[in-house]
């Protein structure tokens, strides 16, 4: 059966957030699909769903059976997750809901669309869990699949858990389901205070002095480039597989500001370290090793970290200058 996405009813979970909501808008505008969003508003803003999606307050630690039905009502031919805790300063507070949804709620959601007859699922995971990594005596390592999986937080240890289930469920229940290791995304509608959303506001607000927590390495790429490389993946990849996605480019935070502060014409940026910003456990170098996807995919990135750093800022600057938690 031809697992193509276009115009056909595709389902996200947590299409009110951040990345699922350019999963949406992609679908709807790219793909000329039918989409309904479910979310439980908890970070994502109903006005970020695309008016032509359809939208259901559901929550996913709830009845297994409505989501389910959800599904089912809406004859949804593929299911995304992107609903999570996806902040990770909250799993070290409260790791038994950080768990509840981000595996339980996720696994919840995977039975249901699988019951619902869903031809594909895909289930946003992260690079996190690599919590042993590639260290600071090794910062041009990148991490592949073939990485050890050692989580330094409750989230990662939630993501892994629920990345496994991927693996299982397609052993043991043939569930047609693919796990994306997410690194970080950045671009318009972030809802979180992540890095580059932090540097801005700082940036904005208090001028070219910052508090940042260590200079660590990451990955970073446009959302809108996550939901076409995304779809491609769930059209060609392999089910019970657990792909890693990032750009293949890391770049120190420190560096990263430099880079802001450059865009929104504050530069030099002089940065002060702030204690409260530094993690228990830094995972010093998260750079994706793309192979594995690249083997399976065609499409690449195609908005540079300096184009999608200035969407961000303009986003910000439309948007009263305000992140939407703030
Ligand atoms: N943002 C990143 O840089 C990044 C990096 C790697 C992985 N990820 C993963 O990508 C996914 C999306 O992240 P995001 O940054 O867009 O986060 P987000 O918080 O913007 O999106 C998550 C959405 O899920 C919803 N949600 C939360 N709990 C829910 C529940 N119990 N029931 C129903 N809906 C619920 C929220 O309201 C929100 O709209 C997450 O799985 C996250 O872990 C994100």
């Amino acid at each position: 059966m031809s697992r193509l996405v276009a115009d056909c009813k595709v389902a996200i979970v947590g299409g009110a957030g951040f990345a699922g909501s350019h999963m949406v808008d992609y679908l709807i505008n790219k793909r000329d699909c039918d989409v309904l969003v479910l979310d439980n508003l908890s970070a994502g803003r109903r006005e970020f769903v695309h008016p032509n999606a359809k939208f259901v307050h559901a929550d996913i630690t709830g009845s297994e059976r409505e989501l389910y039905q959800h599904f089912k009502d809406f004859k949804a031919k593929f299911v995304w997750n992107y609903a999570s805790i996806p902040y990770i300063p909250v799993s070290f507070e409260r790791p038994l809901h950080v768990f509840n949804v981000n595996a339980m709620g996720a696994l919840k959601v995977i039975n249901a669309a699988q019951e619902a007859g869903a031809q594909a699922i895909g289930q946003i995971s992260s690079a996190e869990i690599y919590g042993d990594g590639p260290d600071e005596e090794n910062p041009t390592g990148k991490v592949s699949e073939e990485e050890k999986a050692v989580p330094h937080s409750s989230y990662g240890a939630a993501k892994l858990a629920i990345d496994s289930l991927c693996q299982v469920r397609w052993k043991e229940a043939k569930t047609p389901v693919i796990a994306v290791r997410q690194h970080n995304m950045l671009g318009e509608r972030e809802t979180h205070p992540y890095v580059v959303t932090t540097i801005i506001s700082q940036l904005y607000h208090r001028g070219s002095t910052i508090e940042l927590g260590n200079n660590s390495v990451r990955d970073f790429m446009y959302a809108g480039d996550q939901s076409r490389m995304a779809t491609e993946l769930l059209e060609k990849g392999q089910f019970g597989e657990v792909y890693g996605l990032g750009s293949e480019h890391g770049v120190k935070i420190y560096d990263l500001a430099q880079m802001i502060g450059g865009v929104m014409g504050v530069g030099p940026v002089n940065i002060l370290v702030d204690p409260a910003r530094l993690r228990p456990w830094e995972i010093w170098n998260l750079t994706a090793n793309c192979a594995k996807i690249y083997s399976v995919i065609s499409s690449r990135p195609e908005v540079t970290l300096e184009e999608a750093l200035g969407r961000t800022v303009r986003y910000y600057l439309e948007n009263g200058c305000r992140w939407c938690w703030e």
